[in-house]
């Protein structure tokens, strides 16, 4: 996902050009990855852009940074708004937004006090993660030799820049073995999550994903793809799993906003189920696209159209709470 270089960026309450949108080498997050993030995705509906589950990509923003004991100078619905913004501002149908909240440039040393809380806002147009033949075909996936980060080590639901160290390691390794993915175990030997997305597996008609406790984001995706299988009838448990599960499930998939809902066809060369898309993988699929897109009533209020006047809140964006 190479960046076309142009386009506005939202640094501390102004709008700046990409190629200016930069943080000095000495920054506190560069060295020590004091960082929280988030990850979220703008569609093009029928009724014009709409980010997908705003409010909570926001929460979940602010929550990251009350965990790492960052206090951002902007508050929740000041972010909200500036996401709305930028996106107005870059005039973009779709596109995937990445606030970060970072300690940044005072002075250098493991203390991160001394620095200031910034934030910042960057979006580009992006469509798949993997290629579009994945979301219907699936991917081939490996167990991961990486542990994922145990939770008295770095927070799960933290969305923290220094997380992803750890998701990296996972990454790089199933790439150089010529797999896509990898899914992690956490410190308990049971099933956690890929790299950047949760895990779902279908057996039997019922639906699985690891808890929170098996250091796994609480992914929004995640929260939406249980949500419509509830809808759709489908039992969801939300349980430990051991491994072996990922060679007995007859179907699984990975949920994320990157990821979106892509099925797995075979870990460890072992073929899930048939060894392709599921039919409840593909009913949830289908229902989550069509949410996302606008072609399904949106019952659970998910979308915010950066146009219509419910998508604006009352606060300006270059408001800050405090500075
Ligand atoms: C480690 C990890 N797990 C799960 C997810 C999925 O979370 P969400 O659906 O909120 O994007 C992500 C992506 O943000 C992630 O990085």
């Amino acid at each position: 996902m190479g960046f076309p270089g142009t386009g506005k960026v939202w640094m501390n309450g102004a709008l700046v050009e990409w190629k200016d949108a930069n943080i000095h080498v000495a920054s506190h997050v560069v060295h020590y990855g004091s960082g929280v993030f988030e990850g979220a995705r703008c569609y093009d509906t029928k009724n014009g852009p709409a980010c997908f589950r705003l409010d909570e990509h926001v929460r979940r923003l602010m929550e990251s940074a009350r965990i790492y004991r960052m206090d951002p100078p902007y508050d929740a619905a000041v972010i909200r708004q500036a996401i709305l913004d930028t996106i107005l501002a870059n005039d973009f149908k779709a596109c995937y937004i990445r606030p970060i909240v970072y300690r940044g440039y005072e002075a250098l040393g493991v203390n991160p006090f001394p620095c200031p809380v910034d934030v910042a806002i960057i979006l580009w147009e992006w469509t798949t993660m993997f290629t579009a033949e994945s979301l219907e075909q699936g991917l081939d996936v490996k167990v991961s030799t990486w542990t994922r980060i145990a939770p008295n080590t770095l927070p799960a639901l933290a969305k923290s820049v220094s997380n992803y160290a750890n998701s990296q390691l996972i990454k790089m390794e199933a790439l150089v073995e010529g797999y896509s993915e990898a899914i992690a175990l956490d410190h308990n030997g049971f099933l956690s999550e890929g790299s950047g997305q949760n895990l779902f597996l279908v057996r039997d008609g019922a639906l699985y994903t690891p808890p929170t406790a098996s250091s796994v984001l609480g992914g929004i995706t995640r929260d939406s793809v249980m949500t419509i299988a509830r809808d759709l009838g489908f039992e969801v448990r939300e349980q430990v799993l051991p491994r072996e599960m990922l060679y007995l499930a007859d179907e699984a998939f990975f949920a994320g906003t990157a990821v979106e809902v892509t099925p797995i066809r075979s870990v460890d060369k072992i073929k899930v189920g048939g060894g392709a898309r599921g039919p409840i993988t593909e009913a949830i699929q289908s229902r989550f696209f069509d949410i996302v897109r606008g072609e399904s009533p949106d019952t659970h209020g998910w979308l915010s159209f950066v146009r219509s006047p419910a998508a604006t809140g009352p606060a300006k964006s270059g408001a800050a709470k405090s500075r």
